[in-house]
């Protein structure tokens, strides 16, 4: 059985239908297409899936899509202007944040949180916030790096 849900996804407001059982990174990854929020671990464990809804960063994997209705979401593919990167996309290529890859989406979201959220002040502080990203890469003193630079 479907269900209707209007929200906003990256500045774009959708009206979709969907079924009431299906989580936000799911609706994002097959039904939108939004290829670049990452399901690792499908269980809130890893981090991958982050997301804004609102503004506020969540596991997408543990939300269901249904609760989002009417919310502001933004994912990876909304942060960039245009061909222009998010100076925290800009600042994790600088610093080497990543190795394969696969976890950036999500620690780029949570980074962005991390500062907006005020939880920047120091490496323990913004390494605190990240615990939630896992990278299986170990880039992690890289972007407790490259958040400290956008930080300033
Ligand atoms: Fe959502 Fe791992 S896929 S936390």
């Amino acid at each position: 059985e479907q269900t209707p849900l209007q929200l906003t996804i990256n500045g774009k407001a959708q009206q979709l239908s969907i079924e009431p059982r299906v989580t936000l990174l799911d609706l994002l990854r097959e039904q939108l297409h939004l290829t670049g929020t990452k399901k690792g671990c499908d269980h809130g464990q890893c981090g991958a899936c982050t997301v804004h809804v609102d503004g506020q960063r969540v596991n997408s994997c543990l939300t269901l899509a249904m609760t989002t209705e009417g919310c502001k979401v933004t994912t990876i593919e909304g942060l960039s202007d245009g061909d222009r990167l998010h100076p925290m996309q800009a600042a994790f290529i600088k610093h080497d944040g990543f190795q394969c890859g696969y976890c950036t989406p999500g620690q780029i979201m949570s980074a962005v949180a991390c500062i907006r959220e005020g939880h920047a002040n120091s490496p323990d502080e913004i390494r605190e916030y990240m615990s939630g990203n896992i990278c299986r890469c170990g880039a992690y003193a890289n972007i407790v790096d490259a958040i400290t630079e956008v930080k300033k």
